[in-house]
Parts: structure tokens; sequence; C-alpha cells
């Protein structure tokens, strides 16, 4: 994880966290074990819950407590469990979190219910998923929040990379461990067309599948789109964008990206063909309408119709497969740079209501991935120096892609010697038919 590796090197010394005592409910995964032993390296206590029943890996939640840490965990944990993992994170004599590091509210929410008093102490939330900062908002809204709260899941380190490139790394092979299907000429709809759905139907796309799409958000429908009939060959991603009840019969896998809820009810189920996989990538098993029913579990209707459903409708990758770990430093950076700054943040800074991460921060995420990645922070600082005007920057735009890759521009910095066109999207300049500025 090497943007973590960079922070924990760069602010031990500093010790940034000290006095933290950081309650936290996340996935427990070998990703969130480097998460927790670099807050402790930077100086913070730490008490830890998992946000899913599924999601935990035993082997390192046993590392972690052998290791010292406090962990309320195991896969395969009940709905009480749950809650009560969570209620022995909090409820601890002599011991009082100042600070909560949740993914998808339910942390935060217990404690707003049972243990209200301990917002005095709270110097903050960071909030990992969608879910979670919805449920932040709601409480701003109603006037309810009582702390400052960072939204890490709209800053574009964790929303751009995370949410989109882990799903579109880690979809297939939910899928594949779980059922054994394959892929090509499957007929697979995707709910939802955000970053998640946007990952899954890469990678399903990519593996020769037929990927429909349905989205209530006119913007990423727009980019979903395929439209055949009326704008013949007019198309963004190439997605045919459907409703879901024109689709359900025909499909053969079913998956929701929403966040939403009830998004695949009991009447689309019905009429699902013998066979249908249906699975959840979004964070709460809201989104299919899932009554009763670990990993895999086939729905046997009256007439012996069968439906394959993944994870009793929890999210996927996380319950039934593994995610990138590059990725994921990025998302664990995001959120060890939003403690340190909500913990050190100077009274009156931010009030009661939701934050996002300070951008200089989130950049210093990328740039420390970025100069791990391109193995030389030489070629970073060398492209800084060379600041480009704007005048530079739309002159590049008139570039074509053979220019590119003939790797010259102005100032003189090869980009095949700097490995290829990221360097290019890495120094702000807009590439031919792209826009990516997150490292500069
Ligand atoms: N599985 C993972 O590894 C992983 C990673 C990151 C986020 N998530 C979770 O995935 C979910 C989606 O995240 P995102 O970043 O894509 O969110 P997003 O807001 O970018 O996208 C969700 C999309 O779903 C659409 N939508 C909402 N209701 C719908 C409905 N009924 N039918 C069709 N479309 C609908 C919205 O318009 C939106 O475009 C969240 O719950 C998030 O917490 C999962």
């Amino acid at each position: 994880m090497p943007a973590l590796m960079a922070l924990r090197k760069r602010a031990q010394g500093e010790k940034p966290l000290a006095g933290a005592k950081v309650v936290g409910c996340t996935h427990i995964t070998a990703q969130t074990a480097v998460l927790m032993e670099t807050l402790a390296a930077l100086g913070a206590q730490c008490r830890w819950a998992a946000c899913n029943i599924y999601s935990t890996q035993n082997e390192v939640a046993a590392a972690l407590a052998e290791g010292g840490f406090s962990v309320f965990a195991w896969k395969g944990e009940s709905e009480d469990d749950f809650w009560w993992c969570i209620d022995r994170c909090v409820n601890l004599e002599g011991w009082q979190p100042n600070m909560i590091l949740d993914d998808g509210g339910d942390l935060t929410h217990w404690i707003y219910k049972k243990y209200p008093n301990m917002f005095k102490k709270i110097k903050g939330i960071v909030e990992e998923s969608v879910t979670g900062v919805h449920r932040l908002y709601q409480l701003s809204k109603a006037g309810k929040l009582c702390v400052p709260a960072m939204n890490v899941n709209d800053s574009v380190t964790k929303q751009k990379f995370d949410n989109l490139y882990c799903c579109r790394e880690s979809i297939l092979d939910g899928l594949k461990r779980t059922t054994d299907v394959m892929f090509g000429g499957k007929q697979v709809v995707v709910c939802g067309y955000g970053e998640v759905g946007k990952g899954c139907c890469a990678a399903l796309k990519a593996m020769g599948s037929i990927v429909y799409v349905t989205e209530i958000d006119p913007i990423c429908a727009l980019q979903a789109w395929y439209v055949r009939i009326w704008v013949r060959g007019q198309s963004m991603d190439g997605f045919r964008l459907v409703k879901l009840n024109e689709v359900i019969r025909q499909v053969d896998i079913v998956i929701t990206c929403t966040g939403n809820k009830n998004v695949v009810v009991r009447e689309y189920l019905d009429r699902m063909k013998n066979g249908c996989i249906v699975c959840n990538m979004g964070h709460s098993n809201t989104e299919i309408d899932v009554v009763s029913s670990s990993g895999v579990d086939h729905v046997i209707w009256p007439d012996g119709k069968r439906i394959v459903l993944l994870a009793e409708g929890r999210l996927l990758n996380l319950s039934c497969s593994t995610v990138p770990t590059f990725v994921l430093s990025i998302t664990a950076t995001t959120q060890a740079l939003a403690l340190i700054e909500l913990y050190n943040a100077p009274e009156g800074r931010y009030k009661q209501d939701v934050y996002l991460l300070p951008k200089k921060m989130g950049k210093h995420t990328d740039r420390g991935q970025a100069n791990s990645l391109l193995g030389s922070s030489a070629v970073l600082t060398l492209l800084r120096k060379k600041r480009l005007t704007l005048k530079e920057k739309s002159d590049c735009t008139k570039r074509t892609d053979q220019d590119f890759r003939k790797g010259r521009r102005d100032s003189g910095v090869s980009v095949e010697t700097s490995r290829g066109r990221s360097l290019w999207r890495g120094c702000g300049i807009t590439g031919p038919g792209a826009t990516a500025d997150i490292f500069i």
C-alpha cells in the first residue's frame, strides 16, 4: 500500500494522532489491518468492529488481536452479533472514543442511539461510503449532527479509484468464485451506472457479456447510453439503457450497484428466468428484496424455478472475493488524512456539518501513490517545475494520439520514458478526449 506507507514514513515522527482514540467500523481485511497499524504508528489507539457480517477475514482479525488491537469481528456474524461487536467497541469503562471512522453509518447510528453523550468528546466522524454519507446529510439537514464529519466517499481519491477500479477488478472474481459462470455471451443487467456500476459494466463487457444498464439519473444514463434507432451508431459508453422490467425475463445475471433500496423487488424476482444469478455490489443488503436466504443460496420457486442469490444480497466482492490492495491504499490514506485533519483542526474550522477533504490533502495521496508507481518522485518534481501554461494545455488538446505515442512535447519530457500517457494526464494536461488533473 504505497501511499499509506509513504504517509506512515512521513508522519510517524510527528505523531499527528497522538491522543486520538479512534473507534472504527469498516471491512476487516488485510488492507484495513495496514490502516490500523498506520494509525497506531501515528499515535492513535484503535478499537474496531466490522461493517459487514460477511467481509471479515478471520485470519486478519486474529492477527490484529494478537498484535494488541481490540477487534470485534468474525466472518458470518448474526445481526445480533453485529450490533454486539459494535457495542463492545464503544462501551468500555475507562476508554471513550474521540474520533469515529465509519463505513456505512452503523457505528455512528449506534452511538447516536445508545450513547449520545459520547459526542461531547468526539471531535469528528470520517465516513467512507455513499450510504453512510447519505445518513450524515440527513442528520445534518435535521439539525441533529453534533460534530463535524468528513465525507471521504466523495473525495476524488476515493470515488474515482475505489468505487470504480475495485469493483471493475473484483466483480468477475466474486461471481466466478461463487458460481463458476462463464461470462461470454451472458446477458447481464447492471442497475445503477455510478462509479461502481461503471466498473462492473466495463469488466463484464471486456469478458464478452451483453450488458444492459438501468439508471435513474439522466447524466449517468447519458454516459451509459447507446441508442440504435434514434441516432444510428451514436453512443457514449455503448451500453443499452433499459428499464428493468423490459429485460428481467431474459437476463442471466442481475447486479445492483445503486446504494438505493428496493431496486430488485419481488415482482422482478418472480419474473426472472430459471438459473438467474442475482447479486449486489452496493453497500447494504436492501437493494434486493431478500426476505431470508452464506455465500450461495438457491431460492426455489413452487414451479421448480431456481434463482441463484449470492451473499444474501450483501456486497458481493467484499463478501465472496478479494479487492485490489493497490486501489485500497488510496482510500485508506484518504481516511487517515481525514482523521488527521479533523483531529488537529483548530476550533471553529469545522462546524457541525459534512465536509469534503480539502483538495490539497487528497492530492498528497495521489502524489504518494503516483511517486511510488512511477518509481521516481524526481519525474513528478521535474514536471512540477515545468508547469504548463494554459496555452500549452490547450495546444495539447489538439494533438493526436499519434503525437502522444511519439512521446514528444514542447517541455521536452518524453512520454515514453515517463511510462506513457498516464503521466501526461498526471501533469494536468488534457489528453485527447480525456481530462484528468488529479496528480497536480
Ligand atoms: N462493492 C464495493 O467494493 C463498493 C465500493 C465502493 C462503493 N460501494 C457501494 O456501492 C454503491 C454505489 O456506489 P457508487 O459510488 O457507484 O454511487 P453513485 O452514487 O456514483 O452511483 C449510484 C447510481 O445508482 C443510480 N440509482 C439509484 N437508484 C437507482 C435505481 N433504483 N435504479 C437504477 N439506478 C439507480 C444513481 O442514479 C447513481 O447514478 C454504494 O452503496 C456504495 O457504498 C461498493
